[in-house]
């Protein structure tokens, strides 16, 4: 590896299953405060290791990203669990030009190659996986985001649902900024600190919520100590971690919301049914009370 060439990683592959250099550079969205492999110079990264995403437009963006930045004849290792992208890494990566060796181990495919002089196909991948408004929803959106073309029931049952608030307030897991923009459509409401770990969400939402009482934050919601004294927490709470599902994660949520307000502050949050988030909402709150329950979805409003 050279030094002024550096090697970079996206995600985090198996190094079981992958050489990841030392000392790579992280390229994920999901990873805050990391390097965005959009950003890098054509032609300049001397290899990469790349886990990659289940979405495929999202993974043929990624790809195509990735040999963009690499210099010829630089290593590229993907991989990606068989029924989550991996049949087709091979498939795609060919289709952009690249001669690759496969294997499989551990449920995984593992694919490798050497960037070649030409690629085939670039921008037709970097273009369906690019940011881009999306008429549908009259809102900037891209491939993998959370719901990233069509308007999430979740979302819509507690956008309709939400009293108006007032007041300082979060979105944690705000997504491109669809409840935030009901939020703010309050006139009372004097702030709103909209909260993702995804950078791309982040961006989509910077463009959509153009308004001087939003406050943007690529963090992780479950480690956001520095907000507290909030009037109103809103959230469509995330129940995976890295594509599998994990009712941890919505809980860690209301744990974090709860830390955010001040006494008497509200939790407004929307979950699938079969999410068990009662028992914590009862443990740590004064009060909690079901708003509203459809088939699939169901809306608490909670106050500490
Ligand atoms: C169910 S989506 C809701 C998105 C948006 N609020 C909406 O209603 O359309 C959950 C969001 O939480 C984000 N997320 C997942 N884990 C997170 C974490 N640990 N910290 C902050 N945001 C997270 C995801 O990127 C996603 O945008």
């Amino acid at each position: 590896m050279q030094a002024d060439c550096p090697a970079y990683v996206y995600g985090a592959p198996s190094p079981a299953l992958v050489t990841v250099a030392a000392g790579a550079i992280q390229l994920s969205p999901l990873t805050p405060g990391s390097m965005a492999l959009e950003d890098l110079p054509p032609g300049a990264a001397a290899e990469m290791a790349i886990a990659a995403p289940a979405g495929a437009v999202e993974r043929r963006y990624v790809l195509a990203l990735a040999l963009r930045a690499l210099r010829p004849g630089a290593q590229l290792q993907a991989l990606a669990p068989k029924d989550r992208g991996g049949q087709r890494l091979r498939r795609e990566l060919e289709a952009l030009g690249c001669v690759v060796t496969e294997e499989g181990r551990k449920h995984q495919r593992i694919c490798a190659t050497q960037r070649p002089e030409t690629l085939t196909d670039l921008e037709a991948c970097l273009a369906e996986g690019a940011p881009r408004l999306v008429p549908a929803l009259g809102l900037w959106s891209q491939p993998g985001i959370f719901s990233w073309d069509r308007l999430d029931p979740g979302s819509e049952l507690l956008t309709s649902n939400l009293p108006a608030l007032a007041g300082r307030g979060a979105d944690l897991g705000c997504g491109n900024g669809l409840l935030s923009r009901a939020v703010l459509a309050s006139a009372a409401v004097t702030h709103l600190d909209l909260i993702d770990l995804d950078r791309r969400a982040l961006q989509a939402a910077r463009r959509n919520v153009v308004d001087a009482r939003a406050g943007f934050h690529w963090i992780d919601a479950r480690q956001a100590a520095d907000l507290s004294g909030m009037d109103f927490v809103v959230s469509n709470p995330p129940f995976h971690e890295t594509g599998v599902e994990d009712k941890a994660v919505g809980q860690a949520f209301i744990r974090a919301g709860h830390a955010m307000l001040r006494p008497g502050g509200a939790l407004w949050i929307v979950a699938n049914r079969h999410l068990p988030y009662e028992a914590v909402l009862t443990e740590l709150f004064k009060r909690a009370r079901l708003v509203v329950e459809t088939a699939r979805y169901k809306v608490y409003e909670a106050v500490r």
